[in-house]
């Protein structure tokens, strides 16, 4: 069966286009950036705190159509400054490195608020959840926060036999 990672990108892939506006909230290693990038989209936003994981994947990845930045995505808003078409977050933490420093509940919704901003309508948008030790707080309260919006359709996708494995949230905005 595939992965969340493979079904987050592959409920993505028709709103992406050569024009399209990409956003990779959680940018480690760069994976969702080469997804991006293989579609062959105009730009692709990144955000990511740790410094040496950052420096590396800019390495790896910087060119005319990616615009990295070496902040939490809880300030993307700052950054960005027009509609884009896809967002992609991957919670928790790096894996190669400290467990440590993961996501955290608040400045995960005050993220996925302003992505929700950003989005166009018809936008889509892929939340790929590890609800370990601190992140079943964090997916309860992305949860809470979705289910007060109007303007979107959400699904989730999860492994029925399973406790505690990684799932997705499929969001779509609409008029
Ligand atoms: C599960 S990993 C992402 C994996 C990534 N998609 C890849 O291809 O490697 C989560 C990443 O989010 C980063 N992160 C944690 N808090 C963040 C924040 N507030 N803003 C942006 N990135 C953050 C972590 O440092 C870690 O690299």
């Amino acid at each position: 069966m595939k992965s969340m990672v493979d079904l987050s990108h592959e409920f993505i892939r028709p709103v992406l286009h050569k024009q399209a506006i990409c956003v990779d909230a959680t940018l480690g290693q760069g994976k969702d950036t080469d997804f991006f990038l293989s579609q062959n989209v105009h730009k692709v936003y990144g955000f990511e705190i740790q410094r040496d994981v950052f420096e590396s994947t800019k390495e790896r990845l910087g060119n005319q159509r990616t615009c990295f930045f070496h902040v939490g995505h809880e300030y993307m808003q700052d950054y960005i400054h027009e509609e884009v078409d896809a967002i992609i977050f991957n919670f928790g933490y790096f894996p190669s490195g400290d467990h440590d420093i993961t996501t955290q509940s608040s400045s995960s919704v005050s993220a996925v608020k302003q992505a929700l901003s950003l989005l166009k309508v018809k936008g889509r948008m892929a939340l790929v959840m590890y609800p370990h030790e601190s992140g079943v707080k964090e997916a309860k309260c992305i949860e809470e926060l979705l289910k007060t919006q109007e303007n979107i359709q959400v699904q989730k996708v999860q492994n029925l036999l399973v406790e505690h494995c990684p799932y997705l949230l499929l969001i779509e905005k609409r008029r």
